[in-house]
């Protein structure tokens, strides 16, 4: 049986639609059970946070593999460790872990530290293991969305860095594959989207799908600090993901992979195909 964390989440909900595609049975373990939008009588529904102890060890009890992914939080890396630990009690055999692509030992930002850290941790439990480490996710663009459908522009803090940015859903379908495949054991995947270019080149592909001028404005890092302080709550936050786009800026993901199309066997989205998707957010009408 397959256990699935983060199935609300952006990576987790794709790599559960995947699996319920393929009729494999699995089950989630989600804080809230209206929010988990798939039904099928192959799949288990458990509600419960990562925090509670007691709730992991009930939804670990007689799986054999497990996706572990949970957005970035002060005690992300406590609960996920102590997910793995508990996990490898249970007699988990394998463990895919949603890591991102600038974990290394060394890395300076906390965020990136803290998730090679964990991966560290699953290693020295014994039990199987695959990191994903992917590159930026296309679906951070939808926080512009309102700026891109009402003036046509989106700013970051990230000057003429490149990066090769993915889609999560298909970080998603990777990680069902490396959870039902032969194969991935062992195994760190660098998971990129095609195309290795600066945002003002994103700009470009999405208004060539857009049909109208869409333009990347380069913003300072106080700039990006004082807008991302009315929405970030947590200091501690605010300032991991400051210090993230800092490091993104100096070229931390400025290199790209075919991993996802080896593993899906189908080239991995575009920027055209995520646009294309979400046509109405970015102010375009449907085809
Ligand atoms: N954004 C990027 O560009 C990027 C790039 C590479 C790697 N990453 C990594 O990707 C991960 C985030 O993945 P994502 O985009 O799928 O996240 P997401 O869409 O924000 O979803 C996070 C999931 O974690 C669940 N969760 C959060 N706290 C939890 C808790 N205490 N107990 C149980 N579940 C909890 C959420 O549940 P609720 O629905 O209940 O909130 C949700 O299902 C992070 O580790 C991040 O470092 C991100």
């Amino acid at each position: 049986m397959i256990l699935l964390t983060g199935a609300t989440g952006r990576v987790g909900s794709a790599a559960a639609a995947a699996l319920c595609e393929a009729g494999q049975s699995f089950r989630v373990l989600v804080r809230d059970a209206d929010r988990f939008l798939l039904s099928a009588p192959f799949i288990e529904v458990i509600e419960g946070d990562l925090s509670d102890v007691a709730k992991v060890k009930t939804a670990l009890s007689g799986i054999d593999r497990a996706l572990l992914v949970m957005g970035n939080h002060p005690e992300q890396a406590q609960f996920e460790r102590r997910f793995a630990t508990q996990a490898a009690e249970a007699g988990v055999s394998h463990l895919v872990k949603i890591s991102s692509m600038e974990a290394s030992a060394e890395t300076v930002a906390v965020l990136p530290q803290n998730h090679f850290a964990t991966e560290q941790h699953i290693v020295d439990l014994g039990l199987g293991w695959t990191f994903l480490r992917p590159n930026y996710y296309m679906q951070n663009m939808l926080m512009y969305a309102n700026s891109i459908r009402q003036a046509g522009t989106f700013s970051l803090p990230l000057g003429l860095a490149t990066t090769a940015m993915i889609d999560a859903q298909d970080v998603g379908e990777v990680a069902a594959a490396a959870l039902t495949q032969e194969g991935h054991e062992g195994k760190t995947h660098l998971l990129t989207g095609p195309d290795l270019i600066d945002f003002h080149g994103v700009s470009r592909r999405m208004s060539s799908v857009l049909k109208r001028e869409i333009s990347y404005v380069e913003q300072t890092p106080e700039a990006f600090h004082a807008v991302l302080e009315n929405v970030i709550p947590s200091k501690w936050q605010l300032d991991a993901v400051c210090e993230l786009f800092a490091e993104i800026a100096k070229g931390s993901l400025s290199s790209s992979t075919d991993t996802v199309a080896r593993i899906l066997g189908r080239p991995a989205a575009s920027i055209e195909d995520f646009t294309r998707r979400y046509l109405p957010a970015f102010g375009a009408d449907l085809p």
